[in-house]
């Protein structure tokens, strides 16, 4: 066993984990933030999206030993400070960009790192950003408006699908 120290939504967090051990794992079993998922065995469905040191990464594709003092955002650390939801998550509930919910979490980290890194994409950079996250329920339609509407476009072009 190794022991991790890592920050997580802003509080030191630590614990003893196996050298093998996921970062999605410890988020999950140790820290019980359960709010980041796991669909796939193959790193390609995106649910487990969080952000290490700002960057979105999948996080069942890194150890929970290579975050060692990392600055880690899962989805429960991102809503605003009164605990209303945020600016993309709230754009995520208004324009219907979920059904079941379960790459929901994945959805909106990786959304948000895109609107980091390009305050105002297009459609298609949005499509673009969101290849590593897979969808079975919506058709992704609702998830790009939703994203559009976060960044302050006007969706009311878009038809409601
Ligand atoms: S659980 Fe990480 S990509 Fe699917
Ligand atoms: S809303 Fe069900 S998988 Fe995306």
């Amino acid at each position: 066993m190794v022991q991790v120290k890592m920050t997580v939504n802003g509080k030191a967090a630590s614990g003893d984990v196996e050298g093998r051990t996921l970062l999605v794992q410890f988020l999950r079993e140790n820290l019980h933030l359960t709010g980041t998922h796991v669909g796939c065995d193959t790193s390609q469905c995106g649910a487990c999206v969080v952000h290490v040191n700002g960057n979105a990464v999948k996080a069942c594709t890194m150890l929970a030993a290579e975050a060692e003092g990392a600055d880690v955002l899962t989805i429960e650390g991102v809503a605003n400070e009164d605990g209303s939801l945020n600016t993309v998550q709230q754009a995520f509930q208004d324009h219907h960009g979920l059904q079941c919910g379960f790459c929901t979490p994945g959805m909106v980290m990786t959304a948000t790192a895109l609107l980091k890194e390009n305050p105002n994409p297009t459609e298609a950079e949005i499509r673009d950003y969101l290849e590593g996250n897979i969808c079975r329920c919506t058709g992704y339609h609702n998830i790009v408006k939703s994203i559009m509407a976060a960044a302050g476009q006007d969706v009311s072009r878009i038809a409601a699908e």
